[in-house]
């Protein structure tokens, strides 16, 4: 984990092939340069290479696919990786009563593997993502997903919004069945390969705060939805926000991961 007295947002520049995503850079309030640079941070696209790319200064890259790796072998066993979440989210519960998978809000983005598992799965899923860059990487992902011939059916069941949760979720104001969260926890297995998207998050986005705002469970609780679902590290506590609700919790624990659910319509 990095510790919050040494982490700096990182200054990013925009380096593209593409003479449209000069366009994008400027949305993004990124300086374009000319040539690909080295030792910088560096969102990028090659006209070889067509997606878009994050690069650490150490030349580490993260570039979001839905259509390959483990993420396109989601695309053919539906609901792949997901299974606990699905469970927490009430999916086949859903699809039982009422024919179909509900429709889920993803509020914390992230890299998109939870959203598009479940998506895979069936569910109509809503992303939402605060930060600017994690956004349009999502967005790039999502936008070469609809032109994949194998993922373009889960990828129209998906969509992505630019926007912080808390104020996105009003009371009473989501139709969706379901909301998942699933904000940063300071990760304690550093070196593990299989989080290495996630340590990058972890720099790209700084260190969670060492207290969470209650804002973000309170506001996804009083939504409408008929539950909430909170994926949380096995022996954490609770999300901050816990406390103002007076309805049914449940969970399901695996060896690393708990979901706790709070039954909002129960
Ligand atoms: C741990 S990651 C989520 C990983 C995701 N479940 C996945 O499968 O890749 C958390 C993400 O939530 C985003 N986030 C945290 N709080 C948010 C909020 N209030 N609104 C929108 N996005 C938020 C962060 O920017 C970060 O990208």
């Amino acid at each position: 984990m990095i510790p919050s007295s040494t982490w700096t947002p990182p200054i990013i520049v925009g380096f593209s092939e593409l003479a449209s995503d000069v366009q994008l850079f400027a949305g993004l309030g990124i300086e374009s340069v000319s040539a690909p640079p080295t030792k910088q941070w560096t969102l990028s696209r090659t006209s070889e290479d067509q997606r878009l790319t994050l690069t650490r200064p150490d030349g580490v890259a993260l570039c979001m696919d839905f259509t390959s790796g483990k993420t396109r072998h989601r695309t053919t066993e539906s609901g792949m990786g997901v299974q606990g979440l699905s469970k927490a989210l009430g999916t086949k519960n859903y699809l039982k009563h009422n024919g179909r998978y509900p429709a889920i809000v993803d509020a914390t983005g992230g890299l998109g593997q939870d959203a598009w598992g479940l998506a895979s799965l069936g569910c109509e899923v809503s992303i939402y993502e605060r930060h600017p860059v994690v956004h349009a990487l999502l967005s790039d992902a999502l936008q070469r997903a609809c032109s994949d011939e194998q993922a373009a059916s889960i990828a129209n069941r998906v969509s992505v919004k630019l926007v912080d949760a808390t104020e996105a979720l009003q009371p009473h104001s989501t139709e969706a069945y379901a909301i998942y969260l699933d904000p940063m926890y300071p990760s304690r297995r550093k070196k593990a390969s299989s989080k290495k998207g996630m340590q990058f998050l972890h720099e790209l986005l700084g260190p969670p705060p060492a207290i969470d705002s209650p804002d973000l469970l309170e506001a996804a609780l009083t939504s409408g939805a008929a539950r909430v679902a909170v994926k949380r590290p096995a022996g954490a506590p609770l999300l901050a926000g816990s406390d103002s609700f007076s309805g049914q919790r449940t969970e399901i624990s695996t060896p690393n991961t708990r979901y706790d659910i709070y039954h909002c319509l129960a």
